[in-house]
C-alpha cells in the first residue's frame, strides 16, 4: 500500500492517519483468536492492569506467535512507513494493548518519542506507530485521543510517572496538554479520536501527543501497535529489557498481501521461551559498551 501526496500532506499537517477498515474482519479474525491464548501466559511480557488480572499490554508477540509474526511483515502496516522514511525499518516494539472492558486504565497524554529517547537512547524521531484494531472502537471503551498537529512541537518536556498505571511512562502535564489542544482549535477539533470497525489501521507520528480513557464500558478494546524505527535510527541503550524495546535492527521483510489468509513460514525465535539475555539490561549506551569490550 503507498501513500498518496494527499495522505502525506494530512500527516505532515495532523500527525496521524487513519484507515477505517483496513483489514477485512476475516483477516482481524486471524489476529482476534490467537489473543485469549497469549493474554493466559503467566509471563513477565505480560503487563497486567494495577492490582488486577486484565493485561494491560502484551509484548513481542511477534517473536512467539505465528499471526503476530505475519503482521509484523504485513505490507499494508510496514510499507507506508518504510515510504515516509525512505529507508527499511526494524520492529522498535510490539504491543498488543487490552484495554479489556470494564479493567482497561488510562494511558496518560505523551509522546512515544519521549520514551524511546529517555530510556532507550533512540537518536531522532524517525520512529512511529502503526496500530490495528482488533474490537470495534467507539466513544465509550476507551478510544485514542490525539491532539492534531502536535508533532509539530517537537519533542515536549515530560516527567517519568512510575504510580499511575501498572506502567512507567513520561508523561506531559495537563498546563501544557491545555495550551496544545487550544492551539489545535479547542473544543473544534482540539482533541480526535479515530473510531471505527475492528480492521481498522491509525499510523501515527512518534511525536504527536496522545492519551487514552478507562474503559468502563462492557466492550474490550484490544488493538495491536507496532513501533517501527529506520533502521539507521537504532536504539543506542539498552536499559530497558529487550521484550519491550528490541535489540534485533535487522530490516523487516515484507510479506504477500494476502499472508494473514494464506500460510506462509515466519521465524518464532521464542516460541520455546524467552532467552535470558531478553531481560538483561544496562545503563550504558552501547556504543561506549562496545568499546569498552
Ligand atoms: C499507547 O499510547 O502506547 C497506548 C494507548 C492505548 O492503547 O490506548
Ligand atoms: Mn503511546
Amino acid at each position: 500500500m503507498r501513500l498518496t501526496p494527499q495522505q502525506l500532506e494530512q500527516f505532515d499537517r495532523d500527525g496521524y492517519l487513519f484507515f477505517p477498515g483496513q483489514f477485512s474482519p476475516q483477516e482481524t479474525r486471524v489476529l482476534t483468536d490467537a489473543v485469549p491464548a497469549l493474554y493466559a501466559r503467566r509471563e513477565v511480557y505480560n503487563v497486567r492492569e494495577k492490582g488486577k488480572d486484565a493485561v494491560r499490554t502484551n509484548f513481542a508477540a511477534h517473536l512467539y506467535s505465528k499471526p503476530f509474526a505475519t503482521l509484523a511483515r504485513h505490507p499494508r502496516m510496514v510499507q507506508p512507513v518504510m515510504d515516509l522514511f525512505g529507508e527499511p525499518v526494524y520492529m522498535h516494539q510490539f504491543k498488543i494493548n487490552g484495554k479489556a472492558a470494564f479493567d482497561g486504565d488510562v494511558w496518560q497524554w505523551h509522546q512515544d518519542y519521549g520514551t524511546w529517547r529517555n530510556d532507550d537512547l533512540m537518536p531522532t524521531e524517525r520512529a512511529m506507530n502503526v496500530a490495528i484494531f482488533l474490537d470495534d472502537v467507539n466513544a465509550y471503551n476507551g478510544p485514542l485521543m490525539f491532539i492534531p498537529g502536535s508533532h509539530k512541537r517537537g519533542v515536549i518536556d515530560a516527567q517519568h510517572d512510575t504510580t499511575t498505571t501498572s506502567y512507567p511512562l513520561w508523561t506531559i502535564d495537563g498546563a501544557l496538554i491545555t495550551q496544545l489542544v487550544e492551539r489545535a482549535g479547542g473544543k473544534n477539533g482540539g482533541i480526535v479520536s479515530p473510531t471505527g470497525p475492528a480492521g481498522s489501521m491509525i499510523l501515527f507520528h512518534s511525536c504527536l501527543v496522545h492519551a487514552s480513557g478507562s474503559n468502563l464500558s462492557p466492550w474490550h478494546r484490544v488493538s495491536v501497535y507496532l513501533s517501527l524505527c529506520a533502521v539507521s535510527n537504532h536504539i543506542r541503550r539498552f536499559k530497558r529489557p529487550e521484550y519491550i524495546a528490541h535489540r534485533d535492527f535487522a530490516p523487516i521483510e515484507l510479506l504477500p498481501d494476502d499472508c494473514l489468509l494464506k500460510d506462509y513460514p515466519v521465524a518464532l525465535p521464542w516460541k520455546d521461551g524467552m532467552p535470558a539475555s531478553a531481560l538483561e539490561t544496562s545503563s550504558v549506551p552501547i556504543d561506549r559498551s562496545m568499546q569498552a569490550a
